[in-house]
């Protein structure tokens, strides 16, 4: 059991477009402890999903776990340990949704993203078998947060920010006078 540091907005790791891996790369024993970490990281950090650039490894894999015993998202239903491993999503459904967004590596603010709302995701798992996947309503937007990781994209990215919009918030703040709002995506 490891707990890795985690990159933060400004590290240029989070940045890179990370790489796919072979069969073989995905059950090597790297591979299968950093999976590990990030399990151990994510829990540590009171996490809902966590890509491997977040702890400074330019690979395409990300996990996702939230629900069940912690019950932090008792709204939001419950997703088991997910291993996504070269995933590709493509969009099933066009039509956006809206959540406030927040992630491990941009601590303290929560952001209001727009995302379609229905996905599908193709994606190796932990052993390199192939599988699929679809998602829609807050899994979607979970899923789709952790892929952009692995395209070097931030949800700060995706923020409505034209001048008037309460795109971005401190996470206080959103507390404060945001949260009435509802649909709250977490810290992925
Ligand atoms: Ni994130």
């Amino acid at each position: 059991m490891a707990i890795r540091k985690v990159a933060r907005l400004g590290h240029p790791v989070l940045r890179q477009k990370t790489r796919d891996l072979s069969g073989d790369e995905i059950r090597s024993p790297e591979i299968q402890r950093l999976i590990q970490d990030l399990r151990d990281t994510q829990a540590e950090y009171g996490g809902i999903g966590i890509a491997a650039p977040q702890v400074h490894e330019s690979v395409r894999i990300a996990i996702i776990e939230f629900g069940g015993e912690n019950g932090r998202y008792p709204d939001m239903g419950s997703q088991p340990l997910t291993v996504f491993i070269n995933a590709k999503v493509s969009v099933l459904d066009s039509q956006e949704q809206t959540y406030w967004e927040g992630c491990l590596s941009v601590p303290g603010l929560r952001g209001k993203v727009s995302r379609p709302h229905q996905i599908r995701v193709d994606y190796l798992d932990e052993t390199g078998a192939a599988r699929s996947l679809v998602a829609e309503g807050f899994l979607a937007t979970v899923f789709q947060h952790e892929l952009d990781h692995l395209d070097g994209v931030l949800f700060v990215d995706r923020v409505e920010t034209r001048p008037g919009a309460t795109g971005l918030s401190f996470t206080e703040e959103y507390q404060r006078f945001h949260l009435a709002e509802g649909q709250d995506a977490g810290q992925d």
